[in-house]
């Protein structure tokens, strides 16, 4: 019988987005072809702590999986020939456990940052979804408008202030300032985040002081759009250097806009799949999220999300390389609904990785 891959799952993570990504991940392990793959689950507590579990998915989900029945300390092996986790005991070392590919599913902060992409990479083993310098500049709203303007793709203008930048100016002239090229209503956002964590729209000078600040107390970098009417449109991407665009989906926010509530607590928030779009529309908007996916370095997976503005004017909003994946996601709902079954996904998305690791492989000999 050939050894089945071990394939370990991570879940939790210090983000603000862990609890999103305790419902993705249990969602993926459900979802593992147990005849191909065995899985590990690898929790991260909200501190930052790594542990093997080996409870059920209930309690993943549930949030009650850090229960030291079901847990055991481990840290990673950076021994490229031995590759996964020790277990750690009082400190000491006193089992290994293997792993041949990483499934992270974690959102946000740590997860969805490259900084997780990096470490399995010096670890040397293969990880689902994005390598670290895509996934750095896609989490990174400034960076990743740079990118896609260098590659003739539209997104929102925006202006970027750090807060060193921040203290030493004079807020009534910066407003002024941000008035005349950007006008009211404005979206403030920290650059990297997830979750519409730290996303406000401010409507007059009072709001934006208080925006900027709720921004900056999420990230040191923040940027500044001007509002886009228009409808929210978003497409999954699978593959690597031929990657595959779904059909398009909408989000109809049941507030003002798509913020935290609307997204995971408001039943009233509505997703049109397929969204009802004139053919060519729909076929230029799946074209811009593929050339967007390459022009950014995306691998495995991502999710490209578009404003369509009344006159069908095509404006991507951002890229999401770990987005919500859940069977109620839109990202699976995309892939479902364009021919995938939801285990295939899975499948695809680990034989991706391997796919990405060996070419990855041939370029590294020296
Ligand atoms: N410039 C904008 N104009 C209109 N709505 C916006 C704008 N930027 C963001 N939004 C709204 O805020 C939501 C969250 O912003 P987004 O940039 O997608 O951040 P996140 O990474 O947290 O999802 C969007 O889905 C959209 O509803
Ligand atoms: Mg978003």
């Amino acid at each position: 019988m050939i050894k089945k891959q071990v394939i370990g799952v991570v879940f939790g993570g210090v983000s603000k987005e862990h609890d999103i990504s305790l419902l993705s991940a249990s969602f993926v392990i459900d979802n593992i072809d147990t005849d191909k793959f065995e899985v590990k689950k690898i929790g991260i507590s909200k501190k930052g702590q790594w542990f093997l579990y080996n409870g059920n998915t209930d309690n993943i989900r549930n949030n009650s999986w850090l229960n030291k029945d079901f847990i055991k300390s481990i840290t990673i092996s950076l021994d490229p020939e031995k590759t996964g986790f020790f277990v750690l005991e009082n400190n000491k070392i006193s089992e290994f456990e293997n792993i041949d590919i990483i499934f992270p599913v974690l959102h946000g902060k740590n997860g969805e940052d490259g900084s997780v992409q990096a470490l399995f990479k010096i670890a040397n083993i293969p990880c689902v979804g994005c390598d670290f310098v895509s996934s750095a500049i896609c989490m990174d709203k400034d960076l990743t408008h740079r990118v896609l303007n260098s590659a003739n793709i539209k997104t929102t203008p925006h202006l970027t202030l750090n807060s060193y930048e921040f203290k030493n100016l004079n807020f009534d002239e910066l407003e002024d300032n941000y008035k005349k090229i950007l006008g009211y209503p404005m979206f403030i956002k920290p650059a990297n985040t997830g979750s519409s964590i730290g996303v406000n729209k401010a409507q007059n000078k009072e709001e934006l002081l208080k925006y900027i600040k709720i921004a900056f107390e999420v990230d040191k970098k923040i940027i500044i759009e001007p509002f886009v009417s228009g409808r929210e449109i978003e497409c999954a991407v699978i593959g690597n250097e031929e990657p595959f665009a779904s059909i398009l989906g909408e989000i109809s926010p049941s507030n003002d806009f798509y913020d935290f509530d609307a997204k995971y607590n408001n039943i009233n928030s509505l997703l049109f799949i397929p969204a009802e779009l004139p053919e060519q529309v729909s076929n230029q908007i799946r074209e811009t999220a593929i050339k967007a996916y390459k022009a950014l370095g995306c691998s495995g997976l991502t999710r490209v999300d578009f404003f369509l503005t009344d006159k069908n004017e095509i404006i991507l909003n951002e890229p999401n390389t770990i987005p919500g994946f859940t069977e109620i996601s839109m990202y699976t709902k995309l892939l479902v609904k364009s021919g995938f079954e939801q285990k295939e996904i899975i499948t695809r998305l680990i034989e991706l990785a391997i796919e990405k690791f060996q070419d990855d492989l041939k370029y590294n000999k020296i």
